[in-house]
């Protein structure tokens, strides 16, 4: 199959876990390229099936003529959001399912995108163009300081959060924000690199990604409604490029695995009520990539894999 540009993170490390097998039935919410998609079918072949849905419709129709040209029938695409999997799928339940968060390289290469803050585009940052939505332009020139100092420290772990909110406050009161470049400029005069290697306005960018995107969201809803359509025995693997990602994921396993309920914010154990766990945690700590594949893919640096088995 002719390669999508992207490469799958941690591929080797999902499919020991998930282990695709033949007649399993599958779920990859963030088909992308296809590359973790395309893996999951080759290892359950003869008559395993993919059920897969990407949030990037344009992406979408690249890929799935891709993988059909090889599996035929047995991959089968939507457009639409994870989160929905119950309304994509309806009635249909999962061997396994796989989260491979974040954006892809295709999306970050096609500056016209708005993802990356090298080269001049528009400033848009949605992975669903069809779905409409707010773009990063809006946000940025919306947006009281306080909420975005918000999402530059919660999203995107800016330090200097404050500063940035107020420069952009005062900037867009002059000429309101249309392109990358012209938020990225700007960052990198009042934030000089001072020796850094990454840009200064990654985080920025990140975090009007985020925002944009309600990604976080997405993810809480979308485990939620995972764990009702993955079968007891079957395997749930989220990969995540961002410590705020990765603790939803974290506290989501350690909620189900619990044997145990409390109300409130403080659990004391005299008021714990008792209940059957829901998942098995597979991953006690997260998987992160080898020194060979951080050597072949710069971009897998911050991933993190968490497999949970459901009970
Ligand atoms: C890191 S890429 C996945 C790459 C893929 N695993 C591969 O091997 O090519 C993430 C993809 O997830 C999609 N995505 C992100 N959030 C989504 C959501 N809430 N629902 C559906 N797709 C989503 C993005 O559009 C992007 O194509």
């Amino acid at each position: 199959m002719e390669d999508s540009g992207h490469k799958p993170v941690l591929l080797k490390e999902t499919l020991e876990l998930i282990v695709p097998r033949p007649g399993g039935v599958f779920f990859d919410g963030t088909v992308g390229g296809g590359g973790h998609s395309y893996a999951i079918l080759r290892e359950s072949s003869p008559d395993g099936i993919l059920y897969g849905c990407d949030r990037d419709g344009e992406e979408l129709i690249r890929t799935e003529k891709r993988l059909k040209s090889v599996f035929r029938e047995r991959c089968q695409l939507r457009y639409g959001n994870y989160s929905e999997v119950k309304t994509l799928f309806p009635g249909i339940l999962f061997d396994g399912a796989l989260l491979d968060l974040g954006c892809s390289s295709m999306q970050m290469d096609q500056k016209e995108r708005g993802f990356s803050f090298s080269g001049e585009a528009v400033l848009d940052m949605r992975m669903d163009r069809q779905g409409g939505g707010v773009t990063a332009a809006d946000i940025i020139n919306s947006y009281e300081e306080e909420e975005l100092s918000r999402i530059f420290f919660e999203y995107g772990g800016e330090s200097q959060s404050r500063r940035l909110a107020r420069i952009i406050v005062q900037e867009r009161g002059q000429r309101p924000f249309r392109t990358t470049r012209q938020l990225a400029e700007l960052i990198e005069r009042r934030l000089p690199r001072r020796g850094k290697k990454i840009h200064p306005a990654t985080k920025v960018f990140q975090a009007l990604r985020i925002e944009v995107n309600t990604e976080f969201e997405h993810l809480r809803r979308g485990l939620e409604s995972l764990l009702e359509v993955i079968k007891s025995g079957g395997k749930l693997a989220v990969i995540t490029f961002h410590s705020g990602e990765d603790r939803i994921v974290k506290e989501f396993g350690k909620f189900w695995a619990r044997d145990y309920i409390f109300e409130g914010e403080v659990d004391i154990p005299e008021l714990r009520r008792w209940r059957s766990p829901v998942l098995r945690v597979i991953t006690r700590k997260p998987i992160e990539p080898s020194d060979e594949e951080l050597a072949k893919n710069p971009r897998s640096r911050s991933a993190k894999l968490r497999v949970y088995e459901k009970l």
